[in-house]
């Protein structure tokens, strides 16, 4: 049974990744190399934490009992040696994660369970940086952000890991409030990645052609499929229209749509010209150094009543 647990990498996704373990009564070791971060980040978990308690999501008495889950460390040692299950959320790069993957499986346990939150990096290739013995505990755990309100995990199950391990970990993940994907295939960008990518090249594409403004496209996606995607999946949406006429409307539309097999070209002009959305104060739309803050709270509070909603339908 997975009973203490290791993020490592304490950025985006790592401090929600710790918070919302610790949140469900996990003692955790968040380790960071970056000292500032280090600093900083039980403020940025606290803040999340306070803003969850003033949507009525937690008890005024978890914010500090979270808090006090989480150790936060420099010391990789430290940070695993007693670790059940250790998550990497550190930058996206092969040979880094490897590294890691290398000391990982000489100072934790032989039975810790290693994971990564990879969003596109091949489980495989990082199984290479591990003894024989270690793949069969070695999985990746995708996220979504922000980690500590999306309620998915995607977890592998690519046929180099027991049953019972994998269960032992979507045990975690359940009792940790998430909903779990199980993804039997080892492809770049798993399930929900993809198919968040399919939607996006058409929505570019639509800007690219000036078909309506960008206002108007969030809208139709936001009122339109987005509105029931947020309670029922694609496939049981097909089902209820009648496959006859998804089969009729593919063969009418889809040989009229985007099929490029890279970035928008739109897409990578914004970024040429620096305009990289909130980070840069322009993106698609315009942001002032105020409007940042209120923005994001406003997505996360949405993303609450989102949850508090569903909770009620999820099966
Ligand atoms: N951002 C997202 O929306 C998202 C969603 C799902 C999955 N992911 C994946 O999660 C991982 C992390 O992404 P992120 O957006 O949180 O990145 P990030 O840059 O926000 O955070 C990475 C953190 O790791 C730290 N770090 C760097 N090297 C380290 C090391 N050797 N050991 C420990 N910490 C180290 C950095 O200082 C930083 O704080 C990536 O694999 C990414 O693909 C990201």
């Amino acid at each position: 049974m997975i009973r203490k647990i290791a993020v490592l990498g304490a950025g985006t996704m790592g401090h929600g990744i710790a918070e919302t373990f610790a949140l469900h009564g996990y003692p955790v070791n968040l380790y960071e190399t970056n000292e500032q971060i280090r600093n900083g980040v039980k403020n940025v978990i606290a803040t999340e934490l306070e803003l969850l308690f003033e949507n009525n999501m937690i008890s005024e008495k978890d914010i500090q009992a979270t808090l006090d889950r989480i150790v936060i460390t420099s010391d990789l040692e430290e940070a695993v040696k007693e670790a059940d299950y250790v998550i990497e959320a550190i930058p996206e790069l092969m040979q880094l994660k490897k590294d890691l993957f290398s000391k990982l499986d000489k100072l934790c346990s032989k039975d810790t369970i290693l994971a990564s939150n990879t969003s596109s990096l091949p489980l495989n290739e990082m199984m290479e940086a591990v003894s024989e013995s270690r793949k069969e505990k070695m999985m990746v755990c995708h996220w979504y952000n922000p980690g500590h309100l999306m309620p998915i995990a995607e977890l592998s199950y690519f046929g180099n890991m027991p049953e019972n391990i994998y269960k032992e970990v979507e045990e975690l993940y359940l009792k940790s409030g998430k909903q779990v994907v199980k993804v039997l295939k080892d492809i770049p960008g798993l399930v929900a990645n993809r198919i968040q990518q399919g939607v996006a090249r058409e929505v570019f594409s639509l800007i690219e052609m000036g078909v309506a403004s960008p206002e108007d496209i969030d809208k139709a996606l936001k009122f339109g499929p987005g509105f029931r995607y947020a309670t029922t999946g694609q496939l049981e949406i097909a089902d209820m229209g009648g496959l006859d006429i998804w089969c009729i409307v593919g063969d009418n539309l889809l040989n009229k749509m985007d099929n490029r097999k890279e970035a928008n070209p739109i897409l990578r002009k914004k970024v040429e010209e620096g305009k990289l959305g909130m980070k840069s104060g322009e993106g698609f739309f315009q942001y002032s150094e105020e409007t940042i803050n209120n923005t994001k709270n406003d997505f996360y509070r949405r993303l609450m009543i989102q949850l508090q909603t569903s909770k009620k339908y999820i099966i």
